[in-house]
């Protein structure tokens, strides 16, 4: 709880969906200032703005760090368009009293559906078969031709069993997949027994899983959790699919990994220097590769906007945002 906050000015930094905006600008006494444009803001109109911003709306693209926190002297939350926080420095914040959050739960489907994608898309090389079919060259269907994987009785090892782990765990149950996870700590039993999942050590998972897919937050201690050491864990039959962060994956070793046949394939949404993609994976036929859309789907966007939104509306009126991020 806090004071509420009058008459407040409040600065989205990137272009978010209608539904978001209706709520800010009905919050009493408010003037919202946003950012029209799908590129990224720069810099110098961002830190005119912020310089009078009580609060700041942002998206994943914006760094919250001393730079961000310095140019908003009267800044007093940051409310991100994402589940992910990694962008935001939230020690630094907590330190000068700025609130944050996040928008958790309204993505949670859209992700996971786009990791069941990513998973059938490699393990059924449907990223080769369209290749093949729009470079034009001549084919002809064939009793050997581009052979896939089948999904019944695999085993999908899920890294991070928060709402998407769970949410893909189901997915992956209705193509008959064998589910096992590695968590800090069991998941409901309900949940446990609905999916018949099994909690498992990391080493175990990566050895035992046909498909590993990656729902885990970004942090220190995920940081390049896949390297060329656990990488060499998997089976060579095996795939990755990463949905969460980019760097949770060591992208140069992945490459290797792909190139050299230490894996099978990998399905990724998410890279480690984004924009940038590391340029050994466009190499890889045997990597699907799509540009972050986790969250992109209109009815999600929408969703998280008004969760956004709503949280702000939460610290104007003096309350706790119903979707605190602490350290
Ligand atoms: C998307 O990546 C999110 O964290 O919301």
């Amino acid at each position: 709880m806090s004071d509420p906050i009058s008459t407040p000015r409040i600065v989205v930094t990137g272009r978010i969906p209608e539904a978001g905006l209706e709520i800010l600008r009905a919050i009493n006494g408010a003037e919202v200032w946003a950012w029209d444009d799908d590129s990224v803001i720069p810099t110098d109109v961002r830190n005119e703005q912020l310089a009078t911003a009580d609060i700041a709306v942002t998206l994943l693209t914006d760094r919250v760090d001393a730079a961000f926190l310095e140019a908003a002297p009267n800044l007093k939350m940051v409310a991100n368009v994402a589940v992910g926080y990694n962008n935001i420095d939230v020690a630094a914040c907590a330190a000068r009293g700025v609130v944050v959050s996040n928008t958790p739960g309204v993505l949670t489907d859209a992700t996971a559906d786009l990791a069941m994608g990513l998973l059938l898309m490699v393990t059924r090389r449907l990223g080769e078969g369209e290749r093949l079919i729009r470079s034009e060259e001549p084919w002809q269907w064939g009793m050997f031709m581009m052979l896939g994987t089948g999904l019944q009785g695999r085993t999908l090892g899920i890294v991070g069993m928060g709402g998407i782990g769970v949410a893909m765990a189901r997915r992956a149950r209705s193509f008959g997949m064998r589910i096992i996870y590695n968590n800090r700590k069991n998941v409901d039993t309900a949940i446990e027994s609905e999916l018949d999942a099994t909690l498992v050590s990391l080493d175990e998972l990566l050895a035992q899983s046909d498909v590993v897919s990656l729902n885990c937050p970004y942090s220190d201690a995920t940081h390049h959790l896949m390297n060329a050491e656990t990488l060499a864990q998997m089976q060579p039959s095996a795939f990755l699919i990463n949905t969460a962060r980019g760097p949770i994956v060591d992208e140069a070793a992945l490459v290797a990994a792909l190139q050299s046949g230490v894996i099978a394939g990998a399905g990724l949404d998410v890279f480690e220097n984004e924009p940038t993609v590391h340029p050994g994976l466009l190499e890889c036929d045997n990597a699907v590769l799509v540009p972050h859309l986790g969250s992109a789907t209109v009815e999600t966007r929408g969703a998280m906007a008004a969760t956004a939104a709503s949280n702000v509306s939460d610290v104007v009126s003096g309350s706790s945002p119903r979707n605190p991020v602490t350290t």
